[in-house]
């Protein structure tokens, strides 16, 4: 068993932690509590507690917010995951941060491995990620575990799933982009699937884990109303149809080398809507 202290605790994934970390002394601290962007308050935390493990779920996600909340994003994103290097490597814990695909240009239909070097995010929120990443390593600590995930739905937070079943309420017919690919991720698979790094003496550095197999936002919509068993017609379109202030890459799937793979994404989804409908 080991202490761990979670930032972001009242996040999606933070909620899903919570559940899967249990069985560890498990400290959560919300926004509210600390502000990752404040070193003197996480110093204090990491003094109070003494964590073998800090983990990182707090992030401004906004994703097109950040195009006009620059400041906030990078302080958020960019610098705080150095201030929370930086305080891991002086009270001697291991960091745990989680990243995105969006730091990846989107250009590779094959999908990126951890070891590709990011090129050019095709968003500012992407941007600001890639400098969190940038600002651990720069920070000189050796012991930290980089998760990259994508397109993450769960309870406790705005997500597409939720979202479909609630257009579902009142529209027949829906238009979905069908030009951008990714895999989607159940919040309770990857933080279960965090709990091999407290658990197991992995080899530190970058993971990428995202439930297994790739589609579209119009395929994953596709699926959403299948399973949910849902009468709402879904056609296909193109981002230019639904412009958004970020761009979105087009093909941000991530490959996972290193790690047994997360259940295919349609079982997963299989599972989440077991929990909304019933
Ligand atoms: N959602 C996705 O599709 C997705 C995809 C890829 C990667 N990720 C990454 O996965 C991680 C978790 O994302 P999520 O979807 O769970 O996000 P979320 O639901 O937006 O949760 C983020 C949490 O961080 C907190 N927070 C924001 N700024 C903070 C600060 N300065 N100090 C302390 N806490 C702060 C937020 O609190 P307030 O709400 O009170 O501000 C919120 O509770 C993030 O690193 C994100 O970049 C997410």
């Amino acid at each position: 068993m080991s202490t761990l202290v979670l930032f972001g605790g009242n996040g999606m994934l933070g909620q899903a932690l919570q559940q899967a970390l249990s069985g560890h002394t498990l400290h959560v601290l919300t926004h509210h509590e600390v502000d990752i962007t404040d070193a003197a308050a996480v110093d204090r935390a990491l003094q109070t507690i003494r964590p073998d493990y800090l983990i990182n779920a707090a992030a401004y996600t906004k994703v097109d917010d950040c195009e006009t909340q620059q400041e906030l994003a990078l302080r958020s994103n960019g610098l705080a995951p150095g201030i929370l290097a930086v305080a891991a490597k002086q009270h001697g814990c291991t960091l745990i941060h989680f990243s995105t695909d969006y730091i990846f240009s989107g250009t590779k239909p094959e999908g990126y491995q951890e070891s590709d070097s990011p090129d050019q995010p095709v968003n500012y929120y992407g941007q600001t990620k890639l400098a969190g990443e940038q600002a651990i390593r720069a920070a000189g600590l050796k012991e930290y575990y980089i998760i990259r995930t994508a397109w993450l739905y769960g309870a406790h937070g705005i997500n597409f799933v939720d979202t479909m079943l609630t257009l579902a309420k009142t529209k027949s017919q829906l238009q979905v982009v069908n030009d951008q690919h990714g895999s989607p991720t159940y919040t309770v698979d990857l933080a279960v699937a965090t709990k091999q790094f407290v658990e197991q003496a992995l080899p530190y550095g970058i993971y990428h884990l995202t439930n297994t197999g790739d589609c579209t936002w119009y395929e994953f919509a596709t699926e959403i109303f299948r399973q949910a068993k849902l009468p709402v017609r879904v056609e296909p379109c193109t981002s230019a149809a639904f412009p958004r202030p970020a761009k979105r890459p087009t093909y941000s799937i991530l490959l996972n080398t290193k790690l047994a793979p997360l259940r295919p994404w349609q079982a997963a989804l299989a599972d989440y809507l077991s929990t909304v409908s019933g």
